[in-house]
């Protein structure tokens, strides 16, 4: 019984356009994530919308978007034309704003890792430039929104999501208040907001927190990312806030601030590791990672500690191996490019230095892997390591123990600093900077008894259960009052 209907707005939207090329027409590729899984079919049902990027740059405005395909059973497929908003840019525009700002940026400068950041005005302008055009699009949006609405339902929802368009919320409220087109406007960032002394380091902090502020409600994973905005907030703007309710007082206005830590769909994930075959033909014990390939994600790290878990428990040479998967990302960034040089070098130094001729100590996927097929590798790892730099929640952590339906289970080794790493208490926790003591965690995990790892993984199941991602799209809901209290429980 959703009361209003919902606008989101995305850097991408729930699919790519891809051209056929004996046609020439363009056809949807549906993405898989969790966040299109929840919010879709509320999008969906409440006849709302979706802003976003459809991953081509075309020369004139893309109006005709085509309908989803006959055979496509993911969740994007009820997404009709008309429920579809694509924004487009100049590819340099683009580009300065996508690979320069917000991957060369803010990616590093959230993740707490200034040293990698850069700081130029080109690419700031241009992430202003693009975030008014997301804003535009939106107003379009809003405007559809209201013609359509019948006299039952609330206002709609304009729900922005994630660093990409930290901005845009600022335009949207000037000019729907402009063209009396009320709503409710909400902001969720999907990676951790940093700590004050880190966050000041950006030349335009400022605009970047009166621009989430000029939203009603504003999440984050987890409480601590909440403070350190609400910090921010003081200390930048001299905002008064409320750090016990977390409120923030902007523009004679009073912001909610909310924790609201993401799920996984869980149910999917049960039903395709039901579903998955069997891909390991080993009797070797194997050691799961599954990352995009980004320097957050402590890959370097994980490879050295697995080095040293050889060095210090040689009685697992030739009896258990490291099944790394390493998804492509951001191809066009320096920083990426390095990183898959270094890993390339460091499979390679390891592999070289323990191989056998039967025995290899890690296996390495350098490409993308369907999520029914990443089903039946979480199913049937020992050990899955999710130990990043930094990060602000981790699926992987979350797919992984839903996945783990065998009677002996596996163990989910998981660093503190993922937002992940605050709930899931059962899991081992492992600093990745502390390469041996990783390894000494890894060698716990492969020795524990079979009915630790029973109780810990039924309870860390049991609560990826609860809150699964329909559980966090409720909350949201809830926060903004588009549903009843009554309503929020459990699936
Ligand atoms: N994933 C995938 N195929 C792969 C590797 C990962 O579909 O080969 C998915 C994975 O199932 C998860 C997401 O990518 O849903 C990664 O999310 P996570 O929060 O772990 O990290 P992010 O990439 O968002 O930083
Ligand atoms: C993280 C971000 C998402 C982003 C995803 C993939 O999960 O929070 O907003 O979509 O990484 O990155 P990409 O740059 O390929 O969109």
């Amino acid at each position: 019984n959703i009361k209003s209907s919902l606008i989101v707005v995305s850097n991408r939207l729930p699919f790519v356009l891809k051209k056929d090329p004996k046609t020439a027409n363009l056809r949807r590729v549906a993405s898989a994530g969790g966040l299109v899984t929840a919010v879709c079919p509320v999008v969906i049902k409440g006849n709302g919308l979706w802003v976003g990027w459809p991953g081509i740059h075309s020369s004139k405005p893309l109006y005709d978007i085509p309908e989803s395909d006959p055979n496509d059973h993911t969740p994007t497929a009820g997404l009709k034309s008309e429920q579809v908003v694509c924004v487009d840019a100049d590819q340099e525009i683009f580009d300065s704003y996508y690979n320069g700002c917000c991957n060369g940026t803010f990616w590093p400068l959230f993740h707490s890792m200034p040293g990698r950041a850069s700081f130029k005005e080109e690419h700031w302008r241009n992430y202003v430039k693009v975030n008014q055009y997301f804003a535009d699009k939106t107003l379009e949006a809003l405007e559809r929104c209201h013609k359509r609405k019948n006299a039952s339902q609330s206002v709609p929802i304009v729900w922005i999501h994630d660093y990409h368009l930290m901005l845009a919320a600022n335009w949207i409220r000037e000019k729907a208040e402009d063209a009396d087109l009320p709503c409710q406007m909400a902001f969720f960032l999907h990676i951790p907001f940093p700590p004050w002394d880190i966050f000041r380091l950006f030349p335009w902090a400022d605009e970047l927190l009166q621009g989430i502020l000029a939203c009603d409600m504003v999440g984050f994973h987890i409480r601590d990312y909440c403070l350190n905005f609400v910090d921010c907030c003081q200390r930048n703007l001299g905002c008064r806030v409320d750090r016990k309710n977390l409120l923030v007082e902007h523009g004679g206005r009073s912001v909610r601030i909310r924790p609201l830590p993401i799920g996984i769909p869980f149910d999917r994930f049960v039903e395709l590791a039901q579903g998955a075959k069997k891909i390991f033909e080993t009797k070797q014990k194997i050691i799961l990672g599954v990352d995009r390939l980004d320097y957050t994600k402590g890959l370097v790290h994980r490879l050295r500690a697995f080095e040293m878990l050889l060095e210090r428990h040689p009685e697992h040479i030739g009896k258990v191996s490291l099944l790394q998967i390493s998804v492509p990302s951001r191809t066009d960034v320096k920083e990426y490019q390095e990183l898959k040089e270094e890993m390339d070098q460091l499979v390679g130094r390891i592999n070289g230095r323990f191989t056998t001729a039967n025995w290899s100590p890690i296996r390495y996927i350098f490409g993308c892997v369907g999520q029914d097929e990443l089903a039946a590798y979480y199913r049937d790892a020992d050990v899955a390591l999710v130990t990043p730099l930094r990060d602000g929640m981790n699926l992987v952590a979350k797919e992984f123990v839903a996945c783990q339906i065998n009677p002996a289970p596996g163990v989910l080794i998981v660093s503190p600093f993922a937002g992940a790493g605050e709930m899931m208490h059962e899991a081992l926790l492992s600093n990745p900077y502390e390469i041996g003591g990783a390894a000494d965690v890894i060698h716990r995990a492969l020795t524990m008894p079979e009915d630790e790892r029973t109780l810990r993984m039924s309870r860390l199941r049991r609560r990826e259960m609860e809150c699964d991602v329909n559980y966090w799209m409720r909350s949201f809901l809830k926060a903004m009052g588009s549903i009843e209290e009554d309503e929020i429980g459990t699936t």
